[in-house]
């Protein structure tokens, strides 16, 4: 069954299961996405304009996952969701989100070695819809096998830690893998064009992450949201150089990340940079103290092409709705 199917008519083609499942009006999802990325503020918007706001949690101790949340709380009465990466998450990280009982238990990249039915059970206990990301169809029925509640099909065109294949192919072939569990589609969705494709392709909604960086309430650096504004969308690359200084190896995962000075002066000499990791670690710590755009890793997806301004996030989501909406009632433009 797929969006399409759910929906009846009028503004209600936007209504699918996920919305019921999740408890929100429209099928529009912010990505987890770590910190300094997304806020509660940030999280708090996308939730109170009708949308998912999903807060990014990884590399937080359980106090500040905690304190978060009661955060978010405190500016939204609305379902939202919190995120953690399970490669590197510890139980204590996933006790405290479970203990804040999220409307969502959002998690992605396991190793293949983690067994994710215990986790996941203990997110169901909790109340939690789970929902799971992957990058492959494998994936997908391994955490639909695990109890997931809904997956997320991540293509590689999105921004951050991705896989290989495009969202194109990618979601269908997710939608048939773990049918009937509903899935949402992410990586390189940024409008309502995006929106409706991806109710097309069998997704009950759109999860996105560059485009919520580029609204006001995100809490990233002005010069950060400017970068994306500017770009075209194909000044970015996949590489593991951001990965490389951080110290953390990602389960199968390359970051998509923009092309500036910091990521030509690594690319092709990945085995220097291992030999000079603290330094360079050193070097990207005093340029984001600075905001020196040139000099640091500066993750988005190639969707960055398809945003034009730095917008509030209650228009943003008001406009990819009524656009999905025009869209999917056969319109052919949106706008
Ligand atoms: C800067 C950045 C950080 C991210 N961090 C996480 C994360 O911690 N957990 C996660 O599940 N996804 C993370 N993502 C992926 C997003 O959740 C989402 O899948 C992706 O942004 C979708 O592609 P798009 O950027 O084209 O919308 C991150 C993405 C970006 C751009």
């Amino acid at each position: 069954m797929t969006g399409i199917d759910n929906a009846s008519t009028g503004a209600d083609v936007l209504t699918t299961r996920f919305c019921a499942l999740a408890g929100v009006r429209y099928p529009i999802v912010l990505g987890g996405m770590g910190p300094p990325s997304t806020s509660p503020e940030l999280v708090a918007a996308v939730s109170n304009a009708g949308g998912l706001g999903i807060l990014g949690c990884s590399g937080l101790s359980p106090d500040q996952i905690r304190e978060r949340a009661k955060r978010i709380r405190s500016l939204t009465g609305r379902p939202f969701g919190l995120n953690l990466l399970l490669f590197s998450a510890s139980d204590d990280a996933i006790a405290a989100l479970l203990e804040e009982r999220p409307r969502v238990a959002s998690f992605a990249w396991a190793r293949s070695d983690q067994d994710l039915a215990p986790i996941f059970a203990r997110a169901k206990a909790a109340g939690c819809l789970v929902v799971h990301m992957v990058s492959d169809a494998a994936e997908a029925r391994r955490a639909a096998d695990a109890g997931a509640g809904a997956i997320v099909a991540q293509g590689t065109d999105g921004g951050g830690h991705v896989g290989t294949m495009g969202t194109f192919p990618l979601v269908p072939r997710v939608v048939d893998a773990v049918a009937p569990l509903p899935v949402l589609a992410a990586g390189g969705i940024a409008d309502g064009r995006g929106l409706a494709a991806a109710l097309m392709l069998g997704a009950e909604g759109a999860l996105m992450g560059t485009r919520f960086l580029a609204t006001v309430e995100a809490p990233i650096p002005d010069a950060v949201k400017q970068v994306i504004v500017a770009s075209d969308g194909y000044d970015t690359d996949l590489t593991e150089i951001p990965d490389i200084v951080s110290g953390r190896v990602w389960p199968g995962a390359l970051a998509r990340t923009w092309r500036n000075g910091f990521l030509r002066e690594w690319a092709g000499r990945e085995w220097e940079l291992r030999k000079c990791r603290p330094e360079a670690a050193a070097a990207v710590a005093e340029a984001r103290a600075a905001v020196d755009v040139d000099r640091m890793p500066i993750l988005f997806g190639q969707d960055a092409g398809l945003i034009a301004s730095v917008e509030p996030v209650p228009v943003l989501i008001e406009r990819i709705a009524a656009d999905a909406t025009r869209l999917l009632q056969g319109g052919r433009t949106p706008g």
